[in-house]
């Protein structure tokens, strides 16, 4: 009993422990000697458990798993579910560890972790154009290994390299090349999943529906996702990239505010994003990086700015023209010219404690009520930012819902709040948390309502959670369901009663039975 939370019993106080804990020994021999499987006495087993914890907030916290397994190969993930079951265990599956309230290594209750880390090939078919990826690998595993074979092919998925494939594909997954090719998710043709009862499902033996699900239904509800089989995007040999910043006396809510009208608008070549930011202490300043990708040269680029959002007044040296792999490393911070293998490394540059939540907006939010933004950046000591990434383009040609992933035409951008600190405490945490929640109800006027939609993969448990150790009812669930899927809340229900109709797969946000 020793490694349950405490949290556990404070939570379901009536739940009396029927089956002891599983010994290691009774828990190997179900799944079979292969699988690495370690448990709190063993020596890797911290490093195991916090290596791929990309927001430390969690690292000291009770509620720990049982085992810690790695399959090394599918066989092993079926014994690995099967025998979790017979222990009455629950299971996280972790890819690349981002889910940003921990879902895929913490748990209220006695649980494992099956850590897809070793299942992580990329096999490329450049004349299909197509690629097969197991979902331990990360998005810039796979960019690098595309990029190693062809220098006009990419793929359109999120900016940080770090992230894993399996919770990314299965919530959506978008980046610079959304406007032009829509998100991750789109562009599964295929996969691998196995289900509750241990089965390998192909798309064809799961069927359509099931299929519709895990392609942007978010991860964690349906099974485990193996592998997708994925098609590959076409990208110019040359494309160009901006920063450009401005602070609030050069204008920057003037250009934010405009931004507003054009961003969703512009050719589907350019991506403009904004990054907002408090600079340094409590009662700084204030910038708005405009910070942009475009599928050509700087030679197309500059007289398209000066049609498109001549504000800006974009100049030929902010522009750097560079390869589509480049441009991967300089969204996620790096330079154009720093090695690609730092592509390969699976720990995020972002480390740091943070507390994120989302919002789409679908009117232009008026200057007044963003200098109201900026006024509550400044009561913050701490790093606080807004990432508004523009929608329009190739996403207003999908329909909402083609796949689960529901946010498509009618909205102008997606906003990320995220605020991050570097030294924690209870106390600190408390204070930014308090401070992220006040930013969210002051943007409930200038957002979207009804539901006021969130983006799945930016995981926020404030908006509301399941109930009874994850036995939710349908109606408590749609409080957060349909700000994540709106309109395909209930086909997800539909398929999940249908798929995994004993709830096997579940946390705090995975999909009721209806
Ligand atoms: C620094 C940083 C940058 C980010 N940038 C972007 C971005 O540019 N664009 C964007 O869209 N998102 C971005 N995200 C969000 C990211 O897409 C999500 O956090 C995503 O869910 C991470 O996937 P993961 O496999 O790394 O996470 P995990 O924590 O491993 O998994 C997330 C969820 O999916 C489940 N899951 C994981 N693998 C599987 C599987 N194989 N089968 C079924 N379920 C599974 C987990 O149990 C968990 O519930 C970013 C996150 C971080 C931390
Ligand atoms: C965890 O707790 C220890 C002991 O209280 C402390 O020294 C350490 O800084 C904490 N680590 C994190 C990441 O909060
Ligand atoms: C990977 O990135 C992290 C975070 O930037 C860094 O601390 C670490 O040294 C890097 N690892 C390698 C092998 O480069
Ligand atoms: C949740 O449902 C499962 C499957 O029906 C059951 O085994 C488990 O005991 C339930 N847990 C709680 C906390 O109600």
């Amino acid at each position: 009993m020793a490694y349950f939370p405490l949290s556990f019993f404070l939570l379901l106080p009536l739940l009396s422990w029927a089956s002891p804990t599983p010994s290691e020994s009774s828990f190997k021999n179900c799944i079979g000697i292969a699988s690495i499987i370690l448990n709190p006495s063993s020596p890797l087993y911290t490093q195991a458990l916090e290596s791929s914890q990309q927001n430390p907030r969690w690292l000291n916290s009770t509620s720990k798993p049982l085992f810690i397994i790695t399959p090394l190969k599918e066989s092993e993930v079926q014994a690995a579910i099967l025998c979790s079951k017979k222990h009455k265990l629950q299971v996280r599956i972790r890819s690349g560890g981002h889910d940003y309230e921990g879902l895929s290594f913490l748990a209220d209750t006695p649980f494992v972790i099956i850590d897809l880390i070793s299942l992580r090939s990329i096999e490329i078919n450049l004349a299909e154009e197509t690629a097969w990826v197991q979902t331990g690998a990360t998005v810039g595993e796979l960019y690098y290994k595309i990029a190693q074979l062809s220098k006009v092919h990419g793929f359109p998925a999120g900016l940080c390299p770090s992230i894993g494939l399996g919770g990314h594909i299965s919530g959506g997954g978008f980046g610079t090349l959304l406007r032009k090719h829509g998100i991750a998710a789109d562009h599964v043709l295929d996969a691998y999943l196995i289900d509750a009862n241990g089965n390998l499902l192909d798309r064809k033996a799961m069927g359509e529906d099931l299929f519709w699900a895990i392609r942007g239904g978010g991860g964690g509800s349906f099974g485990i996702v193996l592998a997708w089989k994925i098609r590959l995007v076409r990208v110019p040999a040359t494309v160009t990239a901006f920063t450009v910043g401005k602070t609030l006396e050069e204008g920057a809510t003037k250009l934010f505010h405009r931004w507003q009208y054009i961003a969703n608008k512009l050719h589907k070549d350019l991506f403009i994003r904004i990054i907002a930011q408090n600079l340094g202490g409590s009662g700084s300043g204030i910038r708005a990086s405009f910070n942009s990708l475009f599928l050509g040269g700087k030679e197309t680029l500059i007289p398209l700015m000066k049609e498109q959002f001549p504000e800006l007044g974009l100049q030929e040296k902010d522009c750097i023209e560079m390869s589509w792999i480049q441009s991967t490393l300089y969204f996620s911070g790096y330079q154009k010219d720093d090695p690609l293998e730092l592509l390969l490394n699976r720990t995020t540059t972002f480390k740091a404690y943070y507390k994120a939540k989302s919002d789409f907006v679908t009117v232009p939010i008026p200057e007044t009520a963003l200098e109201g933004v900026w006024k509550l950046f400044q009561e913050e000591d701490a790093l606080a930012l807004m990432i508004t990434d523009p929608f329009g383009g190739r996403m207003d040609e999908i329909s909402a819902s083609h796949i689960a992933f529901p946010h498509r035409k009618g909205n102008i951008y997606n906003i990320q709040y995220m605020i991050k600190w570097d030294v924690n405490s209870n106390e600190i945490e408390k204070r930014h948390v308090q401070w992220i929640r006040k930013l969210y109800i002051y943007m409930a006027p200038y957002v979207s309502k009804s539901p006021r939609a969130a983006y799945f993969n930016y995981r926020d448990l404030d908006i509301g959670t399941n109930k009874h150790g994850g036995n939710t009812s349908y109606s408590e669930a749609s409080v957060w369901g349909k700000k994540y899927f709106k309109g395909n809340f209930k086909r997800l229900a539909q398929v999940k009663t249908k798929a995994d109709p004993g709830n096997f797969f579940r946390n705090e946000q995975s999909i009721p039975l209806l």
